[in-house]
């Protein structure tokens, strides 16, 4: 019997992909040009392989220019990488076309960027209904979008501050909106860079503890991206980024 539920769960594993899934990705840009003329690139991510379950919250770790932010864009979709692959629940971002990619990104991925892009004249419970593309949506189903956004913004504590605009906040509150606001299509995955750069020590805990919380109850495939290293204790999984290069975890991140 055990064998029989041991094997079910090796199939089940096998056929279930991650929510998002990086398969040897890279990514270069143009780097002007080599002393005989010809243009030169630069790696920004190479080989890169990542796998991101539901309800995981990963970590990418690494030195400035490591490629952090350009592991989260190709994540997202902004990015097409030169070669590899790039799945969000099992469908490749990099065999669609760009209207197709706009929409599953619009649909199943959650960005929060380093600095909160709010739109400055929305309120804050307005800042997620746009979001939600609720254009012709009458009666109970704009209400059902009301409540999903009412009970989002008191998850993330900001219930209180639904009339606010964004210059009245907080730069924690405004991550708080930000982070509601990425939540409020039911992404299967969430990108999150640096979103605590701009706060005190407090502050950045609590929004760090916000984001694994969420990442547990509502399922989804969280990875943040941080300067500070001991973001790492929270984390399901840590990437640590070189160069563009994914680290073994045998590796040691000081000196190496
Ligand atoms: N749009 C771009 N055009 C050209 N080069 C780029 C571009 N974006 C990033 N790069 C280069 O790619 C490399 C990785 O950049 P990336 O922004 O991913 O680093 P990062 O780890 O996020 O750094 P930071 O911690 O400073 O935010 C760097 O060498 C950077 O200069
Ligand atoms: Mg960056």
């Amino acid at each position: 019997m055990t064998t029989t539920a041991t094997a079910r769960t090796d199939r089940t594993t096998r056929s279930a992909p991650s929510a998002l899934q990086l398969e040897a990705v890279r990514v270069t840009y143009p780097d002007g040009r080599e002393a005989d003329g010809s243009p030169r690139i630069a790696t920004a991510l190479d080989s890169a392989d990542v796998a991101v379950d539901r309800g995981e919250f990963a970590v990418v770790l690494g030195p400035s220019g490591s490629g952090k932010s350009t592991l989260l864009s190709v994540a997202a979709g902004l990015v097409v990488p030169e070669q590899g692959r790039v799945l969000v629940d099992g469908t490749d971002l990099t065999a669609l076309g760009e209207r197709r990619r706009t929409e599953l990104r619009r649909e199943r991925i959650g960005v929060v960027f380093q600095q909160p892009n709010l739109l400055p004249a929305l309120s804050v419970a307005d800042q997620l209904l746009v979001t939600g593309h609720l254009g012709g949506l009458r009666g109970r189903r704009l209400r059902a979008q009301q409540e999903r956004a009412a009970e989002l913004l008191e998850r993330v504590g900001m219930a209180e501050y639904a009339r606010r605009l964004p210059h009245e906040l907080s730069g924690g509150q405004r991550q708080r909106v930000n982070i509601a606001r990425a939540l409020f299509t039911r992404p299967a995955v969430l990108l999150v860079d640096e979103p605590t750069s701009a706060l005190d020590h407090d502050r950045a805990r609590s929004i760090v503890q916000l984001l694994v919380g969420v990442t547990r109850e509502l399922s989804v495939a969280t990875v943040m991206v941080t300067h500070d290293d001991e973001f790492a204790a929270d984390a399901d999984q840590v990437i640590r980024l070189r160069d563009g290069r994914i680290m073994d975890p045998q590796e040691s991140p000081v000196g190496a």
